[in-house]
């Protein structure tokens, strides 16, 4: 497996993908009308010799701390090909996608997920639970790729327009 940025050629691949990963074609509409909007900050697929296997994609997210605007973006979706599920392909997208977005300097991550999948990777709860999201709960988590960068009091978050929030 290896992974490289999207490129439009692969947004047929991806669209598939996606659809058959969650089972329901909404996911996939998300990716494609972010994109459309101009609002993807990294979009990064993996891939088994000329096959596309997963996909994670981060949009812009508004994000201010106490009045103090943070360099925040939202994962979501990521999707690995139901056949090739468990085997750490989701997992080597998100290590290696954070490490893209720590690079480019953004500064916190946020995720509505599985619970007990992105802890492992350094996301809390407990960090989220302070932003005015329209999210709440175990599943809405936070990361900071910069230590310190969501610490404040009161933190608004503005997802793109496309998540229809
Ligand atoms: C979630 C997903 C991206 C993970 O990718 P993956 O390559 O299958 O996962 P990995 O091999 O890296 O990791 C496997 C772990 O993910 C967990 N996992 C996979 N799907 C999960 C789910 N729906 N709920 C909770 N945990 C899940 C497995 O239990 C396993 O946990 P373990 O390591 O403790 O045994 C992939 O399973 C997928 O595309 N699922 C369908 C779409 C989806 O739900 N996307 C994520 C929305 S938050």
């Amino acid at each position: 497996m290896d992974y490289r940025e999207a490129v439009p050629a692969d947004d047929d691949a991806i669209a598939a993908l996606t659809t058959a990963a969650f089972g329901q074609p909404e996911e996939a509409e998300l990716v494609a009308a972010l994109a459309r909007d101009g609002d993807v900050e990294l979009s990064l697929v993996a891939v088994e010799g000329e096959t596309v296997v997963g996909h994670i994609l981060y949009s812009d997210l508004g994000v201010v701390v106490d009045g103090r605007p943070v360099r925040a973006v939202a994962l979501a979706p990521v999707s690995v090909v139901p056949g090739r599920q468990g085997r750490g392909i989701g997992a080597a997208l998100v290590r290696a996608s954070l490490g893209l977005l720590r690079d480019r300097g953004i500064e916190a991550v946020v995720v509505l997920g599985h619970a007990r999948y992105y802890p492992r990777f350094g996301f809390s709860a407990a960090l989220a639970a302070k932003l005015e999201a329209p999210f709440a709960g175990d599943a809405f988590m936070a990361l900071e790729l910069r230590p310190g960068a969501l610490a404040g009091h009161v933190g608004a978050v503005h997802y793109a327009r496309a998540f229809g929030l």
